[in-house]
C-alpha cells in the first residue's frame, strides 16, 4: 500500500466528498435515532497541509486554500470551512481535517462510530486523533469486511467508502460491500467516493451498483473534458438512501466546484441511477 493521502488532503475531490460528508451528517443526526457510522478507509484523521507531502503536490492550495482566501465563502462549504478554522484554533493554520474529525465532530454521544485505516503509521495517527472521543474506535482492520460485519447490529447505518483506488478490485468490494450493508440494514445509508478518469469505469460501476440498489444518486464532477484516462479528471460520490434534507448540499457543492475549480469544459452532473 503506497497511498499516503496527505498528498491529496483539502484538494478539490476531498472539498467535494467532505462538503457531502456534513451535509449527510446534519441529515442523519436532526432526529434522535442513533447512528452507527463505519468509515472504510479513514486515513490519518487530520494532515498538516504545511508538511512535505502537501507542499509536493499543491493539491490543497488549488482546493482548500482557494475557499480560505474567499472574503466570503460559499454557504455550502461555510461548514466545511467552519471546521477546519476551528482545528487550527479558529484562524486559517495549516491543518485540515479528515473524514474521521469530520464524522467524530458531528456526532453525539448516543452515536457509535468505527473508523478503519491498514497502514501502520496512518493508524496511530488515527488512533491519536480519536482519542477523546468515547463513541469512536479505530480499528487497524479492512475497511470492507468492518462495515459488512457492523451493519445491522443497532443504530442507523451510515457507510462512508473511501479507497485509494491502487487495486483493480476496489470497484467490486465497493459494490459488494454496499450488497452486504443493505442486507443487514436495508435502511442504511452509504456514501461511496472514486475517482473520474473515463467513463468507461464509472458507468461500469453504476451498472453494477443497479444490481444492488434502485435508489443509487450519483453527484458526478469532471473538471475538465475526459480525454486523458491516465489522469484523475474528476471525482464522483456515488450514495444510497440519500436523505432529503442533503440533496440541495450534494449538488450546490458538486456544482461550484466545477464552475469556479475546472477548467473549459468543466461539469457537474446529479443524477439517479
Ligand atoms: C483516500 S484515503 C482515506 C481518506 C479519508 N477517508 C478522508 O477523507 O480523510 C484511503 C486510506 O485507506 C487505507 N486503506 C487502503 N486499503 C484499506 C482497507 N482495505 N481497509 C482499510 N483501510 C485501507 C489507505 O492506507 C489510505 O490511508
Amino acid at each position: 500500500m503506497n497511498y499516503r493521502h496527505a498528498f491529496h488532503a483539502g484538494n478539490f475531490a476531498d472539498l467535494q466528498k467532505h462538503a457531502i460528508l456534513l451535509a449527510l451528517l446534519e441529515a442523519l443526526t436532526a432526529d434522535d435515532a442513533p447512528l452507527a457510522v463505519v468509515d472504510t478507509h479513514a486515513g490519518a484523521g487530520a494532515y498538516d497541509l504545511g508538511g512535505d507531502m502537501a507542499q509536493r503536490s499543491g493539491e490543497a492550495q488549488a482546493g482548500i486554500g482557494r475557499l480560505l482566501a474567499m472574503a466570503q465563502v460559499p454557504a455550502v462549504f461555510a461548514p466545511l470551512v467552519a471546521r477546519v478554522r476551528a482545528l487550527n484554533g479558529g484562524a486559517d493554520g495549516p491543518l485540515y481535517p479528515g473524514s474521521p474529525l469530520l464524522i467524530a465532530g458531528a456526532l453525539r454521544k448516543t452515536d457509535r462510530y468505527t473508523a478503519c485505516e491498514l497502514r501502520a503509521d496512518d493508524f496511530e495517527s488515527l488512533r491519536r486523533t480519536l482519542a477523546p472521543y468515547a463513541f469512536a474506535q479505530a480499528t487497524q482492520a479492512d475497511g470492507y469486511a468492518t462495515a459488512a460485519a457492523r451493519a445491522g447490529r443497532g443504530g442507523r447505518t451510515f457507510v462512508l467508502i473511501d479507497p485509494p483506488f491502487e487495486r483493480p478490485d476496489d470497484y467490486a468490494q465497493t459494490v459488494a460491500t454496499a450488497r452486504a450493508v443493505l442486507e443487514r440494514d436495508p435502511q442504511g445509508v452509504i456514501a461511496a467516493w472514486m475517482p473520474i478518469k473515463d467513463l468507461e469505469t464509472f458507468d461500469a460501476f453504476m451498472r453494477a451498483m443497479e444490481t444492488v440498489t434502485d435508489d443509487a444518486l450519483a453527484a458526478e464532477l469532471r473538471l475538465r473534458p475526459l480525454t486523458d484516462p491516465m489522469k484523475m479528471n474528476g471525482s464522483a460520490m456515488v450514495i444510497v438512501g440519500t436523505p432529503k434534507a442533503a440533496e440541495d448540499a450534494i449538488a450546490q457543492a458538486t456544482g461550484w466546484l466545477a464552475e469556479n475549480l475546472g477548467q473549459a469544459g468543466a461539469k457537474a452532473r446529479v443524477w439517479r441511477a
